[in-house]
């Protein structure tokens, strides 16, 4: 007897749970792309004789401060090719020379040096009031907040609307921005690379919102803005300073990530007590 021939439906079934079960949440393309092979391509092929780009390659920027400077032009064809750390003095030099909120943003809608804009559907600036006292920074928008183009609009924002709430603040008297604005594909962790261009944007951020309270929300905000490798349960509920390029400090707390406590609700606790202590500093600054 012969084996019955696969049901074509149920094998469709058992790839899509497959997918499901790797993270794989967004479709781009129909065909598959290896750009690793296209980047040995960009690194093999001879330089072009005519056009732009027989032009000498253009010095490495300067890293200071930029205040007055224009802002370089975009670099979408070559992103795979330029290496990381030319992104990061770029995205240096943009954040720098960014003298507003609105002014910043726009910078960052043009700045194609992170490989994750190519694959998010928004940016995802901020949300809140920017003249609040206090600023919240999380680790990297997830998929609503993509859709969005807001942070922290999904299940783990409810839980941080919830627990601003139980110290009286809302979304009118809180700003709200991510390390990295750009959701990383299938929610995975943003890469140290991506974490080094993105740095600059959320500290200029910082700078033009000067909170007087800083919370992380989560390790990677902590680690990447406190200059740490402590891990987030040793750094949470005690108070650290964060130290802006201008030299301004500002009192930052560290506590738990919301969508770390809805997988550990027993730590809601901790993160209560963290909240608790942001507000007795909010009122010791008033
Ligand atoms: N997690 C984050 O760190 N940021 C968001 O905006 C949403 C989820």
């Amino acid at each position: 007897m012969t084996a019955a021939a696969p049901d074509p439906l149920s094998e469709l079934n058992a790839l899509l749970a497959f997918y499901a079960e790797a993270g794989v949440d967004d479709a781009l393309t129909d065909e598959p792309v290896n750009r690793l092979t296209q980047v040995a391509r960009q690194a093999d092929a001879p330089p072009k004789t005519s056009g732009a780009s027989s032009q000498p390659r253009e010095p490495r920027r300067s890293l200071q401060p930029a205040a007055a400077q224009p802002a370089p032009s975009p670099q979408r064809a070559t992103i795979a090719a330029v290496p990381d750390e030319q992104q990061a003095a770029m995205a240096r030099q943009l954040a720098a020379g960014a003298t507003s909120l609105e002014e910043l943003r726009e910078r960052m809608a043009s700045f194609d040096g992170c490989n994750l804009k190519s694959t998010a559907k928004n940016l995802v600036f901020a949300d809140g009031n920017p003249q609040a006292d206090i600023m919240c920074v999380g680790e990297a928008p997830g998929r609503d907040e993509d859709m969005e183009g807001r942070p922290f609009v999904g299940r783990s924002g409810q839980l941080l609307d919830r627990m601003l709430a139980a110290i009286g603040l809302d979304r009118d008297t809180v700003y709200i921005a991510n390390v990295i604005p750009w959701r990383p594909p299938g929610n995975r962790a943003p890469t140290p690379h991506e974490t080094e261009i993105c740095r600059p944007f959320i500290e200029r951020q910082i700078e033009l919102v000067g909170p007087k309270v800083l919370v992380h929300l989560g390790g990677a905000s902590a680690k990447t803005l406190l200059n740490t490798t402590e891990g987030i349960l040793r750094l949470r509920g005690n108070w650290r300073t964060y130290s802006a390029a201008s030299g301004a400090t500002i009192p930052a707390m560290p506590t738990l990530h919301p969508a770390y406590l809805l997988r550990t609700p027993a730590h809601k606790r901790l993160a209560w007590r963290d909240f608790l202590e942001v507000k007795m500093k909010l009122r010791s600054l008033a």
